[in-house]
């Protein structure tokens, strides 16, 4: 069979992103962030959409490019239909079809978190490239989204657990907030729990049934402790800023940890990956490792380049179902909210 070459675009949030790849193998992925949102402590649906808007072409422009390519030699288009933004999810979905009108290929939509699974099957075109086996589970953690997906297949994927209130980076981000810290928080309280005590402060652990998480009383608690403590001493946060980014950090890795052990026992799977922008965590990714150690799993832990939302996990989803020729309409529209199975 001869190549199969995917053009992948993402536009669910705030990055716009274009990627190129010869079968699974990535021959460029080109995002362009959007800084606009800083001002606001987080992502202003609007100006995501506007942004977009002026980003798409140069970001295409740009893939194409730099994979060496011609965008005659493209074989399909796939694009993320949902979830997200809506208005940003509008940007890229009907470009991916105007696109592939243009060059009368055919067209592929993508579910944003089946991507962020599949972003571990995308190539780098090196040798020493390992991939999950099925079936495993994926602890999938971003600003939107805390899941626990279990893999049963490329096509088939079911959220057996999932956050029932806030997202574990959103807990991240919105505790930053309170505590000066610039938008977005995650990345900010890594560094600095690097420095501090985790033990130093204890936050409340939501008692949820199941899988499903929930990081809203976490974060209740978190501001609880500042209005008491400033009270008392109003330097109280940068004395200890160090110590209060290691304990939250800690707090949050070990919810997220004790629902993936459970799973994992109760669905007798070792074979264990994470995915999605809260996956760069250093200390999550040496919970990870240390898992591994304790209970014998085989852990997957996406390169950096593959954490965050970018468009060759869009692109490498879309080869999967080019394969089986799941193709789309024109007619297929975004979705915003998410679903139970993918
Ligand atoms: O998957 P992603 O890029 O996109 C959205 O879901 O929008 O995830 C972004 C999230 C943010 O909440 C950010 O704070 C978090 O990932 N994040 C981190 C780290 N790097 C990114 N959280 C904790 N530690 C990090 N090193």
């Amino acid at each position: 069979m001869s190549d199969i070459i995917i053009l992948g675009i993402e536009s669910s949030c705030d990055d716009t992103s274009a990627s190129v790849l010869r079968n699974n193998v990535m021959l460029s992925n080109v995002t362009a962030n959007q800084t606009v949102h800083e001002l606001y402590g987080g992502v202003v649906p609007e100006l995501a959409s506007r942004a977009h808007q002026q980003n798409i072409i140069p970001v295409v422009h740009e893939a194409i490019k730099q994979a060496g390519i011609d965008k005659k030699e493209l074989t399909a288009i796939a694009f993320t239909r949902g979830p997200g933004l809506l208005g940003s999810l509008l940007v890229g979905a009907s470009f991916a079809k105007g696109f592939a009108q243009a060059l009368n290929i055919p067209l592929l939509e993508v579910n944003h978190l089946q991507a962020h699974v599949l972003a571990h099957f995308i190539s780098e075109g090196t040798s020493d490239e390992s991939h999950p086996e099925f079936p495993f589970l994926c602890l999938l953690v971003s600003g939107g989204n805390s899941q626990i997906v279990l893999a049963k297949a490329i096509n088939l994927m079911e959220v057996i657990g999932q956050t029932i209130d806030d997202a574990a980076g959103e807990a991240f981000d919105k505790c930053a907030k309170v505590i000066g810290l610039p938008y977005p928080g995650g990345p900010h309280i890594d560094k600095l729990a690097k420095n501090g005590n985790s033990k130093a402060f204890v936050f409340n652990k939501p008692q949820i049934a199941g899988y499903n998480y929930s990081f809203s009383g976490l974060k209740t608690s978190f501001l609880y402790l500042l209005r008491d403590q400033e009270k008392e001493n109003p330097n109280f946060i940068q004395e200890n800023m160090c110590d209060l980014c290691a304990s939250l950090q800690s707090t949050i890795i070990d919810v997220l940890m004790v629902k993936l052990r459970k799973a994992a026992t109760d669905y007798n799977i070792k074979q264990i990956a994470v995915a999605g922008g809260v996956s760069a965590n250093s200390e999550l990714r040496k919970a990870f490792n240390e898992h591994a150690q304790k209970y014998g799993w085989t852990v997957y832990i996406p390169p950096f380049t593959f954490t965050t939302d970018n468009a060759a996990m869009i692109a490498v989803t879309g080869y999967f179902k080019y394969l089986n020729q799941d193709f789309c309409s024109l007619s297929e529209v975004p979705f915003a909210r998410v679903t139970k199975t993918f």
